[in-house]
């Protein structure tokens, strides 16, 4: 069974900014460190349907196939450029999805989970929803949020959801793992709390032309969020038809985190989704678990195309390497909670966590070990105190680092390996090698000195590696230990040698 991590899949109506490539690098770390403990599956994708993209394409005149086509293009070459290690990729304009949403459609239907009826109201084109008196504001009108707002009759296919309220609401009480970080449990009891109605799961096609046809109503096509949910089973192999070269479902199924923004928690995530599931015949156990984790803002506002502050992810990579990118975003938002995006940011803690950080330690590690020992380290078991407290530091690291992994918040497992640099760093100066290298009597204590540094080292550089995995292989490999990935202390050989110094990371302002 494989440890199963999903996205949210991004709407292809625009280009990717910054929100996108945070969430997809969150989601490759969480699964990158996975894969240090055993067999693991991420899935990403594109969520290609729906009013927006049909809108988009219609501005431009074109087909809503190509013009989805050509916003897929652009986030599948951003995940690249971010060493985005996917092994599935859900684009909800496969044909295998399109067969397996009709599938679950139809099997609803024969449980007599859908039901056709008649509805006119207020419906707002933006969010493709129908409005109720909830969606007005203090001054009883529906407020710039929902655009343009139409009175509109139509008939249109339903998901009986009101009737597993109750369900719901018992599970989530029941689970209080259900969602990741818990303060967002209770966002979601009270959003359950305040329930009512059915799910309208269609759009008539004569509206919406861009989407899945509903398989017993050839005048429907399916509701964009129906179709872009079920993408975490169908893409898991979930339906799927002999030979379509999808995963062994229960290889894969209960997913282990839907990594999403908190804005897509309620009502599509926490609501519809397990009520979609246990009406499709899933038992409790087989629910999967949401890590929900907050937005990035830029000067305290929204990003927008209107404010003009979209973040571009693909230049900060150009301009500063995909590693500086991931790191800034791993270190200094946590997760579940919002943060400010700066370039300023960015670059402090490049220079200072990575390269007067973990950069220095391993150029001036590696440079010693050259100088004083020709580039061999060896251990001499002088059990120095000073030495044993690494050692004793580097265990309350992994814990530590563990710990924070199990909750997914990468930010405290770097920050808990920040510490153990800083530590060995610091003792550098402590024992000060070019004065024990001039002490014929201290040369097994400068071995030992030289050993702890190269393991502290090596074991920081595969810790990072989930985070900043080029620069993580390119240390290893200075340090001749590609083969010595193993999380835990005292890995490299008692006899080890280490290859030439290259700085890792060069600072920007030197340029
Ligand atoms: N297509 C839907 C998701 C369907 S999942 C079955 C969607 N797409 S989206 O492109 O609008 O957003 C994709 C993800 O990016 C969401 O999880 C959203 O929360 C996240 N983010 C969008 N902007 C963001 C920030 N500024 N910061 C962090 N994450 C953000 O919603």
């Amino acid at each position: 069974m494989k440890y199963f991590v999903t996205t949210a899949i991004d709407y292809t109506n625009a280009a990717p900014h910054i929100g996108h490539a945070y969430e997809k690098i969150l989601a490759d770390v969480i699964i990158r460190y996975r894969r240090t403990q055993g067999p693991a599956f991420l899935l990403i994708g594109v969520d290609q349907h729906g009013q927006k993209v049909q809108q988009a394409a219609q501005k431009e005149n074109i087909a809503p196939a190509d013009f989805a086509e050509r916003v897929t293009a652009q986030f599948l070459s951003l995940w690249e450029r971010l060493n985005i290690q996917r092994d599935g990729w859900a684009a909800t304009t496969d044909p295998r999805h399109k067969r397996a949403v009709q599938k679950v459609l139809q099997a609803l239907q024969d449980k007599g989970e859908l039901y056709k009826a008649k509805y006119s109201g207020y419906y707002s084109v933006r969010q493709e929803q129908f409005l109720t008196d909830k969606e007005r504001n203090a001054e009883g009108e529906f407020g710039p949020e929902w655009g343009e707002v139409v009175l509109l009759e139509e008939e249109n296919w339903y998901f009986r959801l009101a009737k597993h309220k109750d369900w719901l609401q018992n599970f989530v009480r029941t689970h209080p793992d259900f969602v990741t970080p818990a303060f967002r449990q209770v966002e979601l009891l009270n959003a359950i709390e305040r329930l009512s109605g059915d799910l309208c799961v269609s759009r008539p096609r004569e509206r919406l032309s861009w989407g899945i046809e509903f398989p017993f109503d050839h005048e429907y096509v399916t509701y964009v969020w129906f179709d872009a949910l079920l993408n975490y089973v169908t893409f898991a192999g979930y339906e799927a038809d002999p030979g379509s070269n999808l995963p062994d479902f229960a290889d894969l199924w209960p997913c282990r985190a839907h990594v999403i923004g908190k804005d897509i928690m309620v009502p599509a995530h926490g609501i519809y989704w397990p009520i979609m599931l246990h009406a499709m015949g899933f038992p409790d156990d087989q629910m999967p678990r949401l890590t929900v984790h907050g937005w990035w803002n830029v000067e305290g506002a929204k990003m927008s195309k209107s404010l003009g502050n979209v973040v571009d992810p693909a230049q900060l990579a150009d301009q500063y390497g995909a590693d500086a990118l991931r790191y800034y975003l791993m270190r200094d938002i946590a997760t579940g909670h919002d943060a400010d995006f700066s370039i300023e940011r960015l670059l402090i803690r490049y220079h200072s966590d990575l390269a007067n950080g973990l950069g220095n330690l391993v150029n001036r590690t590696i440079n010693m070990v050259q100088r004083y020992h020709s580039g061999l380290v060896k251990k001499s078991n002088t059990n120095d105190p000073e030495l044993e407290a690494i050692k004793a530091a580097a265990g309350l690291v992994l814990n530590r680092y563990h710990e924070a992994f199990v909750q997914f918040q990468p930010h405290a497992a770097l920050e808990a390996v920040s510490d153990l640099v800083t530590q060995a760093n610091g003792l550098v100066e402590l024992k000060a090698p070019w004065k024990l290298a001039k002490e014929p009597a201290q040369s097994d204590l400068l071995q030992d000195v030289l050993y702890t540094l190269a393991e502290t080292s090596r074991l920081v550089a595969a810790l990072m590696e989930p985070v900043i995995p080029n620069s993580a292989a390119k240390i290893l490999e200075q340090l001749n230990a590609a083969d010595y990935r193993e999380l835990v202390w005292g890995k490299l050989p008692a006899e080890h040698r280490l290859g030439e110094p290259t700085p890792v990371f060069p600072r920007f302002d030197d340029r």
